[in-house]
């Protein structure tokens, strides 16, 4: 009986292995086929000539043919990570990044960490075997600090060039340098060394690699001319994606409310033309989810058979796995509509696609140097971003996009969006210049110039916070620390000075909470039901110590998933999160920010205490460093800002602890302007503390 047992389970486990083995070789066979339909596999020869040829080559290809998964595995095969080199891969999103370089191990059939890794800010999955290495660029840029060569890479490419992050902006300006320098001197290291000593661009340490470095920009767009002229008359080459014709069509007048004439859009393609899913380009959470509601709302006055229509909203604040929702084919004899922001103009591809609608707008983050102001301003959509729209439709057959707007005005756009660069604070990356032995920032060779008010504005605000001297030097050591920190300069003065306020183990916990966005999701009609939720964490002092107690509660079912890491424990800490309205993927990310962050200020020699129920000691330290963030409450109850050029009539954001309370004076983290001016994330302070605490900027005078 037993032995009949055991032969009849060897069997059970033999029939098992073999059907996995079955079912793991056709899958290897899928992904085998998919790699050899992509449009870039019929190049692959004539790339890697290219690349071996010219040692800057500029590559455009439509979104989906393949250049980001396959390209480095092209150089991986033929020899380009000899002697331990690396192919390194450059993305502007975390997002992108893990999701392709997880797609790449498993084409490789590696583990993810192996061969194939990745590096994002607070998480590194690389080991020593890594030689396909994907990161953002703002963590290459953070890996030149300590490698200014980057000798570690034989090639570096820099995808979704036409994004131009203000990231990618800077790291196209130092791997210019980087090159130069690298095939000045890779064959001659008497004069590497000699050089060294004069400390040529600006580099301090020595140059460790010894070859070239290739260096390869990825476009899906049309600015390969700029790219190339940038870097001497790079070479450029194009691959034939494999588009469909998309018939386009404008509409005869400019729309008055293009919400409005999308959804008469959406429900004109729905009752007249063929099966296929509809894409429609928003600006924002708020209106994509105005638009669900509408949809949801006419359809009931559609016949009973045409109501087949299934909504599903992306943007980049949903929570990822809402987010993986649009990847999901629409159960049969439904027409799925997308609405979506900008996000799925190159970096989310979704199948299914035959109709886009374009209503032109764009929502874009504008910086006023000034006025410290952030804001997101909706303004029309570039030529650019008109194309790659309308090329969303012709993916996988013939489309049709409806540009609300005449043909006229599509004329009349931009050709390409304004980089961020020129509509960002440029504080961090000054920073991160001066730290790299860049001392003349404003000469910098960047592919276009931010104006000198920027750069002059953000020099002031970093000598008010003590990272530079009056002779615009790097100081020592609160400066070097701040470089150090992958943080916003505020933030690393505020850890920095939180170690002599005796409240570090706090002031950890509240940077960690800030930095992740959308922590809370918060859909814009559930706004009362998360001030209930929130209420039993509120503290009547502020925000930040709001988030310091969702992440001391959080604490404990954190803990025990993060250290044994069970399927129920987890399911504990995700009903956690769910019923306190927290995105459980953002509340991980902040547990892991806050266990880096902590390595970082011990590694720097700083004190780690908590100031426990002394949170006085706490305010005190916010207004120190945030002291350039202070409002003071004007009579009629709204907030006047005392930046240099200051702004009346602010209010404080209604998810505000402070929303209803109104104190005297507080700080706070953001100033933004969507609907209306808010102030975000505040906390009360004293304003007579500022003139002891921020000398450099208040008296008792004024
Ligand atoms: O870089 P490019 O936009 O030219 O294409 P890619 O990102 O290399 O994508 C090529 C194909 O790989 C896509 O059509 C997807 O089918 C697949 N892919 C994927 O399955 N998962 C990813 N994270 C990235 C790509």
């Amino acid at each position: 009986m037993a032995q009949g047992q055991l032969n009849n389970s060897t069997k059970t486990r033999k029939r098992n292995f073999s059907e996995h083995s079955r079912s793991s070789y056709a899958k290897r066979q899928k992904l085998l086929q998919h790699r050899a339909s992509l449009p870039i596999a019929s190049v692959e020869k004539l790339l890697v000539k290219e690349v071996q040829k010219h040692d800057t080559l500029i590559i455009v290809g439509e979104t989906g043919s393949g250049k980001s998964t396959q390209l480095p595995q092209f150089l991986y095969n033929a020899g380009f990570c000899g002697n331990g080199k690396l192919v390194g891969v450059t993305q502007p999103r975390r997002v992108g990044t893990l999701s392709v370089a997880k797609r790449v191990a498993e084409e490789c059939d590696v583990v993810l960490g192996e061969k194939v890794g990745y590096s994002i800010r607070f998480e590194d999955v690389t080991s020593t075997s890594t030689r396909i290495k994907y990161m953002t660029d703002g963590l290459l840029l953070r890996e030149a600090l300590l490698d200014p060569y980057l000798s570690r890479y034989a090639v570096i490419i820099v995808d979704e060039a036409h994004e131009r992050t203000v990231h990618t902006d800077v790291l196209l300006g130092l791997l210019k340098s980087v090159q130069n320098a690298r095939s000045k001197f890779g064959n001659n290291d008497k004069q590497l060394e000699k050089e060294n000593a004069a400390q040529c661009f600006g580099f301090r340490k020595h140059f460790q690699g010894r070859s070239p470095l290739k260096l390869i920009i990825m476009s899906a767009s049309l600015d390969a001319q700029m790219f190339s002229q940038y870097f001497g008359g790079a070479r450029a080459v194009h691959i034939q994606g494999r588009q469909f014709p998309v018939d386009v069509l404008y509409t005869y007048h400019p729309q008055q409310n293009y919400l409005d004439a999308s959804l008469t859009t959406i429900f004109q393609i729905h009752l007249e033309e063929d099966p296929g899913d509809i894409l429609v380009f928003l600006t924002g959470q708020e209106e994509i989810e105005s638009g669900e509601r509408l949809i949801k709302e006419r359809l009931k006055q559609l016949p009973e058979n045409s109501k087949k229509l299934l909504v599903v909203p992306i943007f980049s604040s949903l929570p990822s796995e809402r987010q993986m929702r649009v990847l999901v084919p629409a159960p049969p004899g439904f027409r799925k509509v997308i609405l979506a922001t900008n996000i799925a103009e190159t970096s989310v591809t979704i199948p299914g696609i035959k109709y886009v609608i374009d209503p032109g707008f764009v929502k874009a983050r504008f910086y006023d140097p000034n006025k410290r102001l952030e804001s997101l301003t909706v303004i029309p959509i570039s030529k650019a971003q008109a194309l790659q729209r309308s090329g969303r439709a012709g993916r996988e057959g013939p489309g049709k996009c409806f540009r609300l707007y005449p043909e006229n005005d599509f004329e009349k756009l931009e050709d390409s969006p304004k980089p961020e660069i020129k509509r960002c604070s440029l504080s961090n990356i000054i920073l991160q210049l001066k730290a790299l032995g860049v001392d003349d920032v404003i000469g910098f060779d960047f592919i276009e110039k931010p104006s000198r008010q920027s750069f002059v504005k953000s020099l002031e605000e970093l000598i008010l916070l003590g990272a530079l001297t009056d002779e615009f030097k790097l100081s020592n050591p609160v400066g070097r620390h701040m470089a150090c920190l992958p943080l916003d300069p505020i933030y690393s003065k505020a850890l920095i000075l939180s170690s002599e306020f005796n409240c570090l183990e706090e002031m950890l916990i509240a940077v960690a909470m800030l930095s992740v966005k959308s922590l809370f999701y918060i859909s814009s009609e559930k706004l009362d039901e998360v001030r209930t939720v929130y209420k039993c964490f509120e503290s009547p002092e502020g925000d930040h110590l709001t988030l310091i107690n969702v992440y001391r509660a959080s604490n404990e079912v954190f803990k025990k998933w993060s250290t044994l890491r069970t399927e129920d424990n987890y399911k504990i800490f995700r009903k956690w999160c769910k019923e306190n309205l927290i995105d459980s993927g953002s509340l991980r990310h902040a547990h892991d920010i806050h266990s880096q962050l902590r390595r970082s200020v011990e590694q720097m020699g700083l004190r780690v205490a908590s100031c426990g129920d002394d949170l006085l000691q706490f305010r005190r330290c916010l207004a120190a460093a945030f002291f350039c963030n202070v409002a003071l409450k004007q009579p009629n109850g709204k907030y006047r800002t005392l930046a240099n050029d200051p702004m009346n009539d602010i209010q404080i954001h209604p998810c505000s602890s402070l929303f209803q309370g109104k104190p005297e004076c507080i700080v706070f983290d953001e100033l933004v302007v969507t609907n209306k001016p808010y102030l975000r994330n505040a906390t009360i302070i004293d304003y007579l503390w500022l003139a002891e605490l921020a000398p450099q900027m208040y008296s008792l005078e004024n």
